[in-house]
């Protein structure tokens, strides 16, 4: 079959995960011709990369898919193909209910692309979705389109099996690559000049190659390059361990910046979540955390109406915003998923109910992380220059070592350089700030 130099045009939703299978997916198709494009219309295969974390991902997934099924009544020569979780956990109702769909293939098939194209064009449909407790693509070189932050899976899977989460069914079990390999590839990025590597896992601290710990591997990783800025997500507090503290805390170039979910501040809806600590436990951890890192900035994930969920049990989940006052948090309102323990008990918190008390979380949120970002007005922030900005082609953004997205206007500076910004003014979610001018 002749595929030299065929154009491939891939969407990508959903988590950093995500993003990072959607490079090995890319280099997987590199050994068979097919170079990317940001094309859609020019492209001879389309795929697109889901997620099945909550029901909106998925809505909007489909809606894609019904898009480019018009695109291919159209030019029926396309190929188009479903990859990641909501390829996993639909399976073959994805390609019945779709019939244009060529292709549909989970998280850990990805190695089969170039044999289901090849049946794909011979008139096949294929699917492989098969689960695996080994495949980590240790040995597929990503191909990374960005140059200055790279994403590095280092495990994957899930095996906390938290009641309201699709990632152990769409992900499988958990798998660790070895550290060496890891390292070896963490050389290679800042050889070729890469200024951040994030490590990526759905538990990333869960991380155990059989030797080695996660906090092994930030240590290792951190000493490849001095220069080099590194990052991790997503940290489960189970396995946020004394020692991963001290290895965050005593290495420069290691982000002081620590994601941790809590969820929910009720110990009763923790307990049903399976989320296996309290709430006591969770602030003695941010506790300790703190006290090692003072500057460190933190965020965090909030489910706003999970079964069962009061009136009071939402109110704990403001007192510990209140109490903890994060840098930034995701939050979210519960999304049923099907075949999850939460699922079964039942979907009872009224929609209206479930907007009425996220909206209440986000406004008590931005507020207080406004009120930490006033705190950097008139203080020198170092950052790490990432693109243009996309407000105004005359500022640039970047983000400081605590994670917090900085937009200034370009001056002498350029994308990839490390350089002291002054700040001036600060919303929940961005400072604004001027060059501070180069000594050297
Ligand atoms: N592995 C990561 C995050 C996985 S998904 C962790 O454990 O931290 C990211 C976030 O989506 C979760 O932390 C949770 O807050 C949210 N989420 C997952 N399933 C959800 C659901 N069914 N409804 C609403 N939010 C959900
Ligand atoms: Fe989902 Fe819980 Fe695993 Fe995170 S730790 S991916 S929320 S099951
Ligand atoms: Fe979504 Fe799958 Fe990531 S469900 S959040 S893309 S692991």
């Amino acid at each position: 079959m002749e595929t030299k130099s065929k154009k491939i045009y891939v969407e990508t939703y959903g988590c950093q995960m995500n993003m990072a299978d959607t490079e090995v997916v890319l280099g997987v198709l590199d050994g068979i011709g097919y170079k990317p494009t940001k094309d859609a219309a020019s492209a001879d295969l389309i795929l697109v990369n889901t997620c099945s974390v909550r029901d909106n991902a998925e809505l909007r997934a489909h809606k894609r898919v019904s898009e480019l099924k018009e695109h291919k009544r159209r030019n029926p020569e396309v190929l188009i193909g479903v990859l990641g979780c909501m390829a996993e956990r639909l399976r073959t109702t994805l390609v019945e209910k779709n019939n244009l769909v060529d292709l549909v293939v989970g998280p850990d098939e990805y190695r089969k692309l170039p044999k289901l194209i090849e049946d794909a064009y011979a008139g096949q449909r294929g699917i492989a979705v098969k689960l695996s407790r080994v495949e980590n693509y240790d040995d597929v070189t990503p191909l990374r389109t960005e140059g200055i932050s790279a994403w590095l899976s280092v495990m994957r899977g899930c095996d906390k099996f938290c009641t309201f989460c699709v990632v152990p069914f769409t992900r499988g079990r958990e798998r660790s690559r070895s550290l060496k390999s890891i390292v070896e590839e963490v050389r290679k990025l800042s050889a070729q000049g890469f200024k951040e590597v994030s490590l990526l896992g759905q538990n990333v601290n869960s991380y155990h190659d059989g030797e080695y710990d996660f906090a092994d591997l930030l240590k290792s990783v951190a000493e490849v390059d001095s220069t080099m800025r590194i990052r991790y997500t997503t940290s489960h507090p189970q396995d946020m361990s004394d020692k991963l503290i001290e290895t965050i805390a005593t290495h420069d170039n290691i982000c002081k910046y620590v994601h941790l979910p809590v969820q929910s501040g009720s110990n009763r809806i923790l307990k049903l979540m399976n989320r296996t600590y309290t709430i006591e436990r969770y602030l003695g951890l941010m506790e300790k955390v703190k006290r090692s890192m003072p500057d460190a900035s933190f965020s965090t994930d909030i489910i706003a109406g999970f079964p069962t969920e009061t009136g009071e049990d939402h109110q704990m989940t403001l007192d510990i915003l209140k109490q903890v006052k994060y840098d930034g948090a995701y939050m979210f309102k519960y999304s049923p998923r099907e075949n999850t323990k939460a699922w079964d008990m039942g979907d009872d918190v009224a929609e209206e109910l479930k907007v009425e008390r996220l909206n209440e979380i986000i406004e008590l949120q931005n507020g207080i992380a406004f009120d930490i970002n006033q705190l950097l007005i008139g203080k020198n922030v170092e950052v790490l220059i990432e693109r243009d900005s996309s407000r105004s082609a005359d500022d640039l953004m970047g983000r400081t070592d605590t994670n917090k997205k900085t937009v200034f206007p370009r001056g002498n500076a350029t994308v990839g350089e490390i350089r002291k910004v002054k700040i001036e003014r600060a919303n929940a979610q961005t400072l604004i700030g001027k060059l501070v001018p180069n000594m050297n």
